[in-house]
C-alpha cells in the first residue's frame, strides 16, 4: 500500500495508474462502516484508493474539529489489511492552496436539515469532494447511506457538473443494538452509548415524526430534526456527554418503520 502525503507525488502515481479506480473518501477515524465501503471498492475495481483528510472547511464548530477522533496508525493498518492500493493523505494547505477562495455552493437542500444547524457544512463537503474527485479521477466512489443528505447533494453535484464518476450508495452499518456506526460514537460516554441506539429504535417506530421527536427529547436527546423526506425518515439529535454534546444522525427507509 502506498501512502501519498503530497499532491505532486499523488499526481505522478495517478498518471501511471492502470485500470478503473474505486475511491472511498474519509475524514479518518475509521470504523467497520468505512471498512464495508473499502471492501466493496476493493472487490469492484482494479485499483482501490482511500483518502484520509480531516477537512477543516466542513466543521462549522472549531471544537468539533479538534475532538474529531484521529487514529491514523490504526487507520493505515486497517486499510493495508483490506488490500487498499493507495492512500491519499494531503495536508490542508495543499488542498486549500487557494485559501478556500473557490467553493461549491448548493443553495437549496444544503440549507435544510443538517445545513440549518451546521451553516456552511455542506459547502465544505461539496468543495472537498469536488477537489478529491478531480485529483483521484475514480470510476466509482462509495458513500454511506447514513449521511443521506450528504449523499443526495453529492449525487446532485456530480450530475449538475457532468462529472464522469458513478456514486455508489452503501447501506448503513449498525452495531448489534442498532446504533449506526460513526466516528463520533467514540465520543459517547457510558450513559450516552446506552441511550444512543434509541435513535434508530424510535426512527423505526410507527409513531409520527413529531411523536418520535418528543420521545427522543424525553429520553434526553437534544433534537435538531425528525422529518420524512424522499421516502426516508431522517433525524439528527445530540446527547450530552460530560461537557460536550455528541451529535448523531441516522435515517431509515419507510419499509423499516413498524
Ligand atoms: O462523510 C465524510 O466522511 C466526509 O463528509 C467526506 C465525504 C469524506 C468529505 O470530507
Amino acid at each position: 500500500m502506498k501512502v501519498f502525503d503530497t499532491i505532486e507525488d499523488w499526481r505522478s502515481f495517478r498518471a501511471a495508474a492502470v485500470g478503473g479506480i474505486g475511491f472511498v473518501p474519509t475524514l479518518g477515524g475509521l470504523h467497520t462502516g468505512h471498512a464495508a465501503l473499502v471492501r466493496r471498492a476493493r472487490v469492484e475495481n482494479e485499483v482501490a484508493v482511500v483518502s484520509i483528510f480531516l477537512n477543516p472547511t466542513q466543521f462549522n464548530d472549531a471544537a468539533d474539529l479538534t475532538r474529531y477522533p484521529a487514529t491514523l496508525d490504526a487507520d493505515l493498518t486497517l486499510l493495508e489489511r483490506l488490500g487498499v492500493d493507495a492512500v491519499l493523505q494531503p495536508p490542508p494547505e495543499a488542498v486549500y492552496a487557494d485559501g478556500f477562495r473557490f467553493k461549491v455552493e448548493e443553495t437549496a437542500f444544503s440549507r435544510e436539515l443538517c445545513g440549518t444547524h451546521r451553516p456552511g457544512h455542506f459547502t465544505g463537503v461539496l468543495t472537498v469532494v469536488m477537489k478529491l474527485l478531480n485529483l483521484v479521477r475514480p470510476q466509482r466512489t462509495y458513500f454511506g447511506e447514513k449521511d443521506h443528505q450528504q449523499l443526495t447533494l453529492i449525487r446532485d453535484m456530480v450530475e449538475t457538473f457532468f462529472m464522469d464518476v458513478t456514486i455508489v450508495p452503501c447501506p448503513t452499518v449498525r452495531a448489534a443494538d442498532g446504533l449506526a456506526l460513526s466516528s463520533r460514537n467514540a465520543l459517547l460516554d457510558a450513559t450516552g452509548r446506552r441511550l444512543a441506539p434509541k435513535l434508530h429504535e424510535l426512527l423505526c417506530s410507527p409513531g409520527s415524526d413529531a411523536e418520535v421527536a418528543e420521545a427522543l427529547t424525553e429520553i434526553g436527546f437534544a433534537v435538531d430534526y425528525v422529518t420524512t423526506r424522499q421516502g426516508r425518515r431522517l433525524a439528527a439529535a445530540a446527547l450530552r456527554c460530560g461537557d460536550k454534546a455528541v451529535r448523531l444522525i441516522d435515517n431509515v427507509h419507510m419499509d423499516e418503520r413498524g
